[in-house]
């Protein structure tokens, strides 16, 4: 069974690579994204990546992954830590949802310490820079094996 994934990434993941590169790396967001279609590709999987700054087009992008996707790998930037409406989209689209970030938002300033989707997930991966959507992907593909 080939599983077809959603690589979603949120406000401000488009500069990756120049954007406070101490906290989040030195790899674009092209770069993170070829790494997580190799290992897609090695685990006979296949991406679909979306990167907005806006938080509507990420709904929409969620409503629509109902009619194609098996999961989504999710990083929605500093939507993660206020945004009710993203949650309930993940709650509507019933598909398993791996919240991913490269910073270890946990060591961080108190306001990242909540996360408005982690609840409705199926797990969180934070701190790995991009190993973290790796970790994220991996495990979300032996999930969706074991509930085959
Ligand atoms: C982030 C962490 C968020 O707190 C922040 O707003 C981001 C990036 C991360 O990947 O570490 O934009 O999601």
């Amino acid at each position: 069974m080939t599983f077809k994934i959603l690589l979603l990434n949120g406000p401000n993941l488009n500069l990756l690579g120049t954007r406070e590169p101490e906290v989040y790396g030195s790899a674009s967001l092209d770069d993170v994204v070829e790494e997580v279609r190799d290992l897609a590709g090695e685990n006979d999987a296949e991406i679909r990546d979306v990167q907005t700054n806006s938080e509507g087009d990420l709904i929409d992008a969620l409503h629509d992954a109902r009619d194609w996707a098996d999961g989504v790998v999710f990083n929605p930037g500093g939507y993660t830590h206020t945004s009710v409406a993203l949650r309930d989209a993940i709650s509507a689209i019933e598909l398993p949802v791996v919240e991913a970030h490269l910073s270890n938002v946990a060591a961080r300033e108190p306001f990242r310490h909540t996360s408005m989707i982690a609840p409705v997930c199926l797990g969180v991966v934070a701190g790995f820079g991009t190993d973290s959507y790796l970790v994220a992907l991996d495990a979300l593909l032996r999930h969706l094996e074991a509930e085959q």
